[in-house]
């Protein structure tokens, strides 16, 4: 056990710093087991709250020298614990504070700081990374002008980067060089970046709008160059975007990528220089799926957006990571929906926010989009934060339209580049800029949980109007046990009999507009009356799911035929296939549990059947309609005493039942959709490919046993990565021969490149058979895993626990034990990693008794374990209680 709980920090005890710092330099001699760091801080007293003690941020240093103002401080005008140097006596005013001090980049297992990546010194400081490099004001309202000179050996690092502009680099005695950076932006110290070592780069020019001429550079490691092309295009694209969509422009005359193998996650927006876990820089056709090409386009644009939205305007504090994710990632959803299908990019968003953030929010975890409390805040990098984070911005976006939001987004800009801002800041700049009142609306970053909306709708024929009366309510969560309504906007549809949309006319109004209205529910219960309605129509409710809540209403499962059938609103029609299977498949688990009758359920073999007799409908779009909802997503909506076997037999079952019915229209699509000519990533390539592989995968199944030999033949043709690996994602879930041939082959073919061995390593984690685990556990000692990579931790590890429901949950508790033992081992080296990876347990209580009480028995051994990291505590503590 702990002998003290670590303190939580609150969002009511901000005080702004007592000094500011001014501008830092900074010398960098690199080494492996001892960096020396010398800081040279110009720093004055905050006017604003100023004096005191000066409490610098450190940990893992060994200071050797203070110096004040020149001057070298005796220890004992100075205090240093494993985490502050404290310095209680300065003068007014102006002073410059230096410090030598070391670190070790090559022990640094936590990738948190300097460390050591396959040779490659690079640095990750957000949040909290930088007080491991050197005594710092670690926190983001602390904002300076950096230079940074690196030195190095020339032969071990012949590439020095840090942020900003190189303004000079020259030979020393001994080997060694050195490299100047200036960054002219004041900035907070969780954007600093330092990367050093061998590595080779391709280049590029951008032309800003204003006729600003960038250098684009992305760095990798040497013979990684060929894989680097798409990834350059899409920065290209992005930087065109963003002035386009919102007037932002790039500010530097350099901007840098680097992809590193080891990296706690996707990557960091570093102020010119943006580290990337290389998993989303490196492709090639042979090498990467339609899908990581698709990451690939959104993570470049997502950390280049952040040049305006966190960096240029920054955040205030921890507490305010919404200010600055959540919109970006609301930039970059658009940018994507821009750049490809919008209607597939909203399904795939609400497909992420419902299997991670409403598990989340409806869980012992579940906080704030704005939290007011944490322990370690890199456990607040949550689906909450980001995805949750994202809706709101969203939702702003629905109730202004989108020049009213530009608008406000513009009058954000102006008031606060070159600040730390606030969400209340914000929200004010919106609200002045497109004109809205948001008073209401705050409540969705302050309430946590997800909102239920209970609609009901009535049609009156004599009158003929059509009554929808809408009820909110939302469940206490840990906190918080009453909530305030929110503001929620709810688009909405009545679809005539003939199909059709229908003109909407509110009562009050004097003649209809539109055919999708967006309805505004901001009180508890609220009723909406439509006039001059003909005929009975289905109501479409919540079209574009223009608000993050769960929504249950009086449509019964004939509404959801016809819906999935005529709604025009695509992603409602996505949504009433999937409200139909779901309806159906959990009609079947409570059959298989109480022995009662299965229902076959035609419906849904006809859609499909439609939907591929469809040429007009976009394959990428089809392929998303034809399949079934997910084992999790099915466990989420029984949400209590889950038996994840019947919803795998379930739906296994229904699969089966589908392919059979309609095995002549997935064949003939099969063929039909098969691209001629060399690959390409395009979205419409892709989407050939997603729709011909959602087909090859119902008819792998078929009983007969013919749809083997299909897959084993896709597997053999496939002349790119997506048709490979979706024939060895098929493969892998049936016990046949044909399944060790293509894990075999597959391994021999790629054993050499260690992100194609991590869908190795995923698929085979994934498999629903039921010697999955024990497959884990002897690839854990395999060559091509170790633990102490991030990515070889996800692709086996995390995709076990949270994408094979049926495994990781196996009734003797093999797999909870087994990824408890890994937490542990992990939060040794990583803790960060470690306590993602423990986020696997956090829907514990939603599983039937016996499951219960053997996560909770894990839980509890992990909580209590001797000298656990804060970041897995966190987690741990929280998930119990
Ligand atoms: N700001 C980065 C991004 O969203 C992610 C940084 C995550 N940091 C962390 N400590 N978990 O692009
Ligand atoms: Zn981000």
């Amino acid at each position: 056990m702990r002998t003290e709980e670590p303190r939580a920090v609150l969002l009511k005890d901000y005080a702004p710093p007592a000094y500011l710092i001014d501008t830092v330099s900074l010398e960098v001699e690199l080494d492996p087991a001892a960096t020396r760091v010398h800081s040279k801080l110009k720093m004055r007293t905050n006017p604003a709250s100023g004096g005191g003690p000066l409490v610098l941020d450190g940990e893992k240093l060994t200071l050797h020298e203070v110096r004040l103002n020149g001057e070298t401080l005796s220890p004992n005008a100075y205090q240093v614990d494993g985490r502050h140097l404290t310095i209680p006596d300065l003068p007014a005013g102006e002073f410059t504070l230096e410090t030598v001090t070391t670190c070790g980049p090559e022990a640094n297992t936590a990738l948190t700081g300097l460390y050591l990546s396959s040779g490659i010194y690079c640095t990750q400081c957000e949040a909290q990374g930088f007080r491991r490099i050197t005594y710092y004001l670690d926190r983001p309202d602390a904002m300076a002008v950096f230079t940074t000179r690196i030195v190095a050996d020339e032969k071990v690092a012949p590439v020095l980067l840090s942020n900003g502009n190189l303004v000079k680099e020259g030979k020393l005695a001994s080997g060694k060089h050195f490299a100047e950076w200036h960054d002219p932006f004041p900035k907070p110290a969780y954007l600093f970046a330092l990367v050093a070592g061998r590595l080779g780069h391709v280049e590029d020019k951008f032309v800003t709008k204003s006729g600003r001429k960038v250098t684009l550079r992305i760095f990798v490691e040497p013979g990684n160059e060929d894989r680097c092309a798409y990834a350059l295009e899409a920065l290209k694209r992005s930087m065109r975007w963003d002035e386009e969509a919102f007037g932002r422009e790039y500010d530097l005359d350099i901007f840098m990528i680097v992809a590193v193998s080891s990296f706690n996650m996707g990557a960091m927006e570093n102020k010119g220089l943006n580290v990337f876990n290389d998993k989303y820089i490196l492709a090639r056709p042979d090498t990467a799926t339609d899908t990581d090409y698709a990451s690939i386009e959104a993570i470049i644009a997502h950390e280049y957006f952040h040049n305006w939205t966190g960096n240029r305007v920054t955040c205030r504090d921890w507490f305010q990571l919404c200010l600055k994710e959540g919109l970006t990632v609301f930039r970059d959803q658009e940018f994507t929906s821009d750049m490809r299908s919008r209607a597939v990019k909203r399904i795939a968003d609400v497909r992420l926010l419902r299997s991670h953030q409403f598990p989340e929010d409806q869980g012992p975890l579940a906080h704030p989009v704005r939290p007011d409390s944490y322990i370690e805040i890199n456990n607040f990098y949550t689906a909450t934060v980001y995805e949750k984070g994202a809706e709101l911005c969203r939702m702003i976006h629905t109730l202004v339209g989108p020049k009213r939001f530009r608008k406000g987004m513009d009058l954000y800009f102006e008031r606060h580049d070159g600040e730390a801002a606030t969400v209340e800041d914000f929200l004010q700049a919106l609200s002045d800029g497109a004109k809205i009142d948001l008073t209401q609306f705050k409540r969705w970053y302050s309430q946590s949980g997800t909102p239920e909306v209970l609609v009901s709708g009535r049609y009156d024929s004599a009158r003929e109007t059509y009554t929808l009366k809408m009820t909110q309510v939302c469940a206490a969560t840990p906190g918080q046990p009453v909530k305030e309504p929110y503001h929620i906007p709810i688009a909405v549809g009545l679809v005539g009999p003939d199909g059709k949309d229908m003109a909407l006319q509110l009562d009050g109004e004097e003649k209809p507009h539109a055919k999708t209205r967006v309805l505004n529910l901001t009180e508890r219960t609220q009723t909406f009356r439509f006039r001059n309605v003909a005929e009975k129509p289905v109501p479409s409710l919540l079209r574009g799911f223009t608000a993050p809540v769960t929504l249950s209403s009086n449509l019964k499962e004939r509404d959801y035929v016809f819906l999935m059938a005529n709604d025009s609103d695509p992603f409602n029609r996505w949504e009433a296939a999937q409200r139909y299977a779901s309806g159906l498949l959990i009609a079947n688990v409570e059959a298989i549990r109480t022995g009662g009758k299965r229902r076959r359920g035609t419906a849904f073999a006809e859609m499909i059947r439609k939907v591929l007799a469809d040429k007009k409908l976009d394959p990428d779009f089809a392929a998303q309609m034809i399949l079934l909802p997910s084992e999790q997503a099915i466990a989420q909506m029984i949400g209590k005493d889950v038996d994840v076997d019947a919803i795998h037999e379930a739906r296994e079952t229904l699969r089966i039942a589908i392919a059979a019915d309609v095995r002549d229209d997935l064949k003939r699509i099969y063929e039909r959709m098969k691209v001629d000519g060399p690959y390409s990533p395009d979205a419409e390539d892709a989407g050939r490919r997603a729709l011909r592989n959602a087909c090859l995968g119902y008819l792998a199944f078929l009983p007969d046993g013919s749809g083997v030999e299909m897959a084993a033949a896709h597997f053999d043709g496939a002349d790119n990565m997506t048709d490979q690996i979706a024939a060895l994602g098929v493969l892998a879930n049936i016990d046949v021969q044909e399944r060790t041939r293509a894990l075999e082959t597959f391994y021999e073919q790629w054993k050499g490149d260690h992100l194609v061995m991590d869908k190795w390593l995923s698929i085979q984690a994934t498999s629903s058979l039921p010697r999955a685990l024990d497959d884990v556990k002897s690839l854990l000692h395999h060559p091509a895993f170790t633990i102490r990579n991030p990515n070889k931790v996800r692709a086996l590890i995390t995709s076990f626990a949270t994408a094979n429901q049926v495994r990781f949950h196996a009734a003797d508790g093999a797999g909870y034990a087994l990824v408890a033992e890994k937490v542990l081992e992990l939060d040794a080296l990583n803790p960060q990693v470690a306590a993602r990876l423990l986020g696997a347990f956090k829907s514990w209580r939603q599983f039937d008794r016996k499951r219960r009480s053997l996560m909770s028995r894990q839980l509890e051994r992990i909580a209590g374990a001797e000298g656990i990291s804060r970041d897995v505590y966190e987690i741990a503590s929280k998930t119990l209680a």
